[in-house]
Parts: structure tokens; sequence; C-alpha cells
């Protein structure tokens, strides 16, 4: 029998620190001995961390990554893509449906199952992909026939695209409205990307120029705005649980807030590319920085950071999507694949601020408040809820699944470093303060 012993961490809780010695037996957790300012209990295990200073979380959750496997595995695999999200702390992802095929039937839903067994470190979750009236039809069967109840539970909620971004998942007319009916219906959370078609046809139709940072003018924040009224209405409609995807704009933040300010099951998440990027930056990332949403004007940042502080933004998910280094340079530049890797850089980026320090090399004019607690409460008890995933707190008889965090670590961001295939990162060069490391399987 092996044991473990974690001596001395402190383990951030939703309810206040707690200094305390953890002691496992097969990655299980078997005591937590809370410290007190009497004698400490002697405790002896076969192997022992000493924690003295460091911080202790459940492993981190990230609700939004593009792991690339089946079909794009030149970007990534989900060996590849677990490798670097273990690596920056996070043990849990759930896995967006535009791979090839995408995740839009039980079929492909049952392959990616099959090729994350084989995965021992990361607890990957799909979300199930609706471009058609017909996957809503397969939807209806998954939630309800008992034979795939074990797929099933490996299914976290249906993603829905207003627009089309990479891999083209834009829902068909009329979808959009079924696939809220039979989300609230079903009770599965629906998570939609919030950019809507008709502005971005129209902006992309008038654009002139070729330049990437026109990317931002194209889709604009008003498209969001719209995407998200739109469906913050059609949650209302129907009572479905929506969750908006990578929010990104100042009054899209606002229009989350009202909603749930009048009841709503509203839930949302930021990018951390929205956090600490701004469209300053496509001047040193050129097409590296492009993304969808796209990078935003700095007061929008701003905003962001305040909706983290006033609680009105739920999750902070890396939206991790590599593509390989040749495709993001190809010309002219409006033609580059969008999105960005982050499911590595995300956790160090916040610890970053919880230590107090900014981690962009250009200075803000303002600096954010985060707490440990906060990126506790960002990044594993909100998409732990909202997304019903089950993963076990730091508690007795739990399954061993820790990130262990040196707060004072410093270290610089390097794509070269980092686990992902793409083996680069929008954050080259930053300098870092705070390290996770995991503890236990998942
Ligand atoms: C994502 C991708 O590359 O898969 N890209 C992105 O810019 N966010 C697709 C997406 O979720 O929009
Ligand atoms: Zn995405």
């Amino acid at each position: 029998m092996t044991s473990l012993l974690i001596r001395g961490g402190t383990i951030v809780r939703p309810t206040g620190d707690e200094r305390a010695d953890i002691l496992m037996n097969e990655g299980i957790i078997g005591e937590i001995f809370v410290r007190t300012t009497g004698p400490q209990k002697l405790l002896a295990a076969d192997q022992t961390i000493e924690a003295n200073g460091q911080l202790l979380f459940p492993g981190f959750i990230d609700c939004h990554v593009h792991f690339r496997e089946p079909g794009l595995e030149q970007k990534g695999t989900m060996e590849t893509e677990s490798q670097s999200a273990i690596a920056g702390g996070v043990t849990t992802v759930c896995e967006m449906p535009n791979t090839n095929p995408p995740t839009v039937s039980i079929a492909a839903l049952r392959e990616k199952v099959r090729i994350a067994e084989g995965i021992s470190t990361c607890d990957i979750r799909f979300f199930f992909g609706v471009t058609q009236s017909e996957n809503l039809q397969e939807l209806r069967r998954l939630w309800t026939e008992q034979e795939y109840s074990s797929l099933r539970d490996r299914c976290c909620g249906v993603k829905l695209y207003i627009d089309h971004s990479t891999g083209n998942q834009k829902a068909a007319k009329g979808v959009v409205e079924e696939a809220f009916r039979v989300c609230a219906e079903l009770k599965i959370p629906l998570v939609v990307h919030c950019e809507d078609p008709v502005l971005n046809a129209r902006a992309a139709k008038l654009n002139m120029h070729t330049e990437i940072a026109a990317h931002s003018l194209i889709r604009a924040p008003e498209s969001e705005q719209r995407a998200i009224t739109s469906a913050i209405e059609s949650a209302k409609e129907t009572g479905a649980q929506l969750h908006i995807a990578h929010l990104s704009t100042k009054r899209g933040l606002e229009l989350v807030g009202q909603a749930k300010k009048d009841g709503l099951p509203i839930t949302c998440e930021v990018a951390p590319h929205h956090l600490f990027l701004s469209t300053e930056d496509y001047e040193t990332l050129g097409t590296l920085g492009k993304i969808n949403p796209p990078l935003r004007t700095p007061d929008h940042c701003e905003a962001l950071w305040a909706g983290i502080e006033s609680g009105t933004i739920d999750c902070v998910a890396s939206d991790h999507a590599p593509h390989t280094f040749e495709e993001k340079q190809v010309m002219p530049a409006l033609t580059a694949p969008s999105g960005v890797p982050g499911v590595e850089t995300m956790i160090p980026l916040l610890l970053t601020v919880a230590a107090g320090r900014w981690p962009h090399p250009r200075r803000r004019s303002f600096q954010p408040k985060l707490m440990y607690a906060d990126i506790r409460r960002l990044c594993f008890d909100r998409p732990n809820e909202i997304f019903a995933l089950k993963r076990p707190m730091i508690e007795s008889a739990a399954k061993a699944n820790l990130a262990l965090v040196e707060p004072e670590a410093e270290w610089e961001i390097h794509g070269a470093d980092l686990h992902s295939k793409c083996g680069w990162t929008p954050y080259e060069g930053w300098k870092i303060t705070g390290k996770a490391t995991v503890v236990g399987g998942w």
C-alpha cells in the first residue's frame, strides 16, 4: 500500500483557508488533520511532500477546450493536449465538438470517449454539437435511452455556434430555437458561442482592410451583444440553462448581469486572452492573435476584470484552440485560422495576478484584484456546478486529485517549453509568479 503525506499546506476553500496535513492511501484521501496552535500529531507515510507556504486546490477545471482529436491531429491530440492541461494544474476539461468528424452523433461521441479512455492523466468530458435538426434527435436518444447512460456521463452539455468559427459549426436556420427547447426539456446545459452572423457578414462585405487588426472590426462588439441579447431572450422563453462562452465585451457583461438580477439561470465564462490581451497586441502577435470572438480594446478587458470582481463572471475557461504555427502564418492575414492555445497558461496567469503582479510586459492603467479563493471559484467550483461534473473536493474519502501551488515560484512562459503540440503561445516571454503541480490521479 502506498501512502502519501502532504504536510503543512494551506487548503484554499470557498469558506476560507485551512492549514492542514493530508494523508492519502492508494490515491484516496484518508484523513485531513487541520492544524491548530497545539502540538502537531506526528504523521508518517511512504512519501512526504513538505508543503509549507504552498496552496492546495482541487485539480482545476477548464470548461472550454479544443483537443482536436479525431481528425485534426496535426494541431493536437488528446494525449498531447492533456499533457499540456496537467502541466498547467488542470485535471478536468470539457472538450468542444468541432473535430472531424464533429461530435454531432452518438457514434462520434462514442469514438471520442473511446480515445479518452486511453488517457489516464486527465478527465476529458465532451460537448455534443448541434448544427442540424437530426443532431437534436440523436441528442434526445443519448439523453433518454438506458443503453447510453455511460456515454451520457461523459457528455457535459450541448455547444451551439450562432455564427461560423473554426470548424464551420454554425447552427442551421431554425435549429437554434429548437436546440434551446430540447435542452430546456431535457435539462442539458447549453453553451452558446455568441456572435451574430448577419452583422459579421455585413461587416466582412464592407471591410476594405487587409491587416489582421481588421478582424476585431469585422467581428465587432455589437455582434456579440446582439447574439447575447437573442440567446438570453431564448433562454427566457424556454427556460434553458444557458452558459455564454468566452464573453468578451462590456455590454455583453451588462446583459448577463441584468439577466442574473432577473433571476434567469444564465452563467458565463471569460477566456484568459480577453483578460490579458487587447487589440494593442496585434502589433506583436500578428495572426497569432486571431481568435473568435476577437481581441477587444483595453476598456473591454478592464470591464471583464470588474466582472470577475463583482462575481458576474462565473468561470475562466481557456478556449484552448491550438493551430500549427505554419497554419497561423498563412497569408492574406485575415484568412489565418482563429484560435490560440491556453490550457497550460491559464492558471499561471491568474496566479500571477493573485500574487499582485501583472504578467503582461506592457503596464496597465488598472491593477485587477484577484484572490486565490477567486481562482478556486472560477476554475473549479463554478464549472463543477454548472456542468454537473461531480469532480472531487479536498475531503476525506475523496479521490486525491489536487493542484499544489507554489505562489512565489517565478518563471517565464516559452512556447518551446509548453506541452501543447502546437509549440507556440501568445504569451511568449511573459514573467509568471506561481506554479501549479498536479498531485494524484484524476
Ligand atoms: C476555435 C477553434 O479553433 O476550434 N477558435 C477560436 O477562435 N475560438 C473555434 C471556436 O470555438 O470558435
Ligand atoms: Zn472554443
